[in-house]
């Protein structure tokens, strides 16, 4: 499965987990934020269109908000639990270590574009702290040599370059 379709799955599932309901828009947003790092039109449209709400509306919604992101980020995206369970259980060493080997800062992109570090907050899973999520796949009880090496393999054992 692609994590295209990954990432597809999960934001699925949380809308169903929402009935659907329109009222539950911002969370669901905030949810789908996490999942692709930004907002296309595409996207916004899916929301729309699965919640019965007009695509003006859910734009509006996630618009007013600054914390969003409408820029695509790199190729692959990597969020970070930082909720309370996975912080007690490590997660920002783990989120160092990310940003140390892969040159990049929590909220932005490596240099050559190819992967984004994001921080989230609780994503439902804290018996599995700490939880790294890497192209929509949730790495439960993650260790950093573990989350390292993912990721080295996402990039194909590419080099991150600077641009
Ligand atoms: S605090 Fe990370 S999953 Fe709940």
């Amino acid at each position: 499965m692609s994590s295209e379709d990954r990432r597809l799955q999960m934001l699925e599932r949380i809308m169903r987990e929402h009935g659907y309901d329109k009222s539950a828009l911002l969370e669901i947003l905030h949810m789908a934020h996490e999942l692709y790092g930004y907002f296309d039109k595409n996207l916004l449209n899916y929301i729309s269109s699965r919640l019965n709400l007009p695509p003006s509306h859910v734009y509006g919604v996630a618009s007013f908000y600054n914390l969003f992101k409408f820029r695509r980020p790199g190729e692959h995206v990597i969020s970070a639990c930082m909720g309370t369970a996975c912080y007690v259980k490590g997660v920002e060493e783990i989120v160092s270590a990310i940003e140390r080997e892969f040159n990049i800062k929590r909220g932005g992109s490596s240099p050559d574009g190819r992967i984004s570090l994001f921080i989230t907050r609780c994503i439902g899973a804290c018996a599995m702290a700490p939880n790294i999520t890497i192209d929509g796949e949730v790495i439960g009880r993650a260790t950093k040599e573990a989350v390292l090496e993912r990721i080295r393999k996402v990039l194909g054992g590419g080099v991150v370059e600077a641009r």
